[in-house]
């Protein structure tokens, strides 16, 4: 069963002027590029006995990677706690509630607005209460590039040889961090093109409430610092939606948010720059669209959104948007 981690398909997308490969993470077992960190961190923290069987694993997560906790939390027995909050998707909660994990849900928000810094703090606080635990802190905990590195960036190397670029969406840093290191260690010549969303901070943009789970973040990664990156593309949610979208129409792929995200900066970077010579170009499309159903998938859904940001465009004299 637990095979079902990584070996995911690499297809080629038909695409005038590059050669464009989009490898399929949603392909997983619990449906995301999460499964190889949390697969491989928990597996190593047991092998270097840093845990044991009656540790308790601690986390703060809304999304993918807490989902992907709880499975191989639950493969293994061990207990898990996962710190989330209101703004989660009814349908990840629900997922996490099945799995098995025990939810602690924050609803009063930190100074900032958001939910970010009190879920910490409640992560500490467990920490601290109950002995024997373990906090992931997919932020700082090294094995979350080290996973990226050890697995997706070698299997790209594998699949395909000469990667002249490969974009990838960033949120805790782990897969830019662990596959720019791999790839450019085959390919040195290759360019990494980091893309995130409007009203993430990680590479130094304003902070804007984010609609849009997987892609961004609201504190700037440690893991990044060990990243080679060579250029930023931060794209917005308008874009990110509509590519989305064209891409389960046209080519029959539903993936979700960060990959339609990606694929935007794809387009939009190789309409400014002409290739002469159809470069092989890399693309990571995190998870499946099954999860944003409710979403990026819902036209009601988009069209709150466009209309909260219209509001907020109009309120700021469209200086912050
Ligand atoms: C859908 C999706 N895309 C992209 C990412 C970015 O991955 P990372 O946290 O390794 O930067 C994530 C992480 O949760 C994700 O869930």
């Amino acid at each position: 069963m637990l095979d079902l981690v990584g070996n995911t398909p690499m297809v080629k997308i038909e695409d005038p002027g590059i050669n464009l490969y989009a490898k399929l993470e949603g392909y997983n077992l619990s449906g995301s590029v999460k499964d190889r960190a949390a697969n491989y961190i928990i597996d190593n923290l047991l092998m270097n006995r840093v845990i044991n069987k009656d540790t308790t694993i601690i986390e703060s997560s809304s999304g993918n990677f807490g989902i992907a906790l709880a499975t191989y939390c639950n493969r293994k027995g061990l207990r898990f706690i996962c710190v989330i909050d209101i703004n989660i998707q009814k349908e990840n909660e629900c997922i996490l509630h099945h799995l098995g994990a025990e939810i602690v849900k924050i609803d009063i928000p930190d100074e900032n607005g958001g939910y970010l810094m009190n879920r910490l703090k409640k992560v500490s606080e467990l920490k601290k209460r109950i002995e024997n635990s373990y906090w992931i802190n997919q932020y700082e905990n090294v094995l979350n590039w080290e996973s990226y590195y050890n697995t997706l960036g070698l299997e790209i190397c594998n699949q395909i040889t000469n990667i002249d670029y490969i974009f990838l969406g960033v949120s805790s840093g782990g897969t830019i961090t662990g596959v720019s290191r791999r790839v450019k260690e085959h390919n040195p010549k290759c360019k990494v093109i980091a893309v995130d969303t409007e009203g993430s901070v990680i590479f130094g943009s304003p902070p804007k409430t984010r609609h849009i789970s997987g892609i961004g973040s609201s504190i700037i990664p440690i893991n990044l610092k060990s990243a080679k990156i060579d250029e930023i593309m931060i794209v917005n949610e308008e874009d990110t939606i509509n590519m989305c979208r064209y891409l389960l129409r046209k080519y029959g792929l539903l993936i979700g948010g960060s990959s339609g995200a990606v694929y935007t900066a794809v387009r939009k970077y190789f309409d400014i720059h002409k290739t002469v010579q159809n470069p092989n170009v890399v693309v990571v499309f995190a998870d499946r669209g099954d999860r944003y159903l409710n979403t990026v998938y819902n036209d009601e859904w988009v069209q709150k959104i466009r209309t909260e940001n219209s509001k907020k465009i109009q309120n700021n004299g469209g200086s912050n948007e």
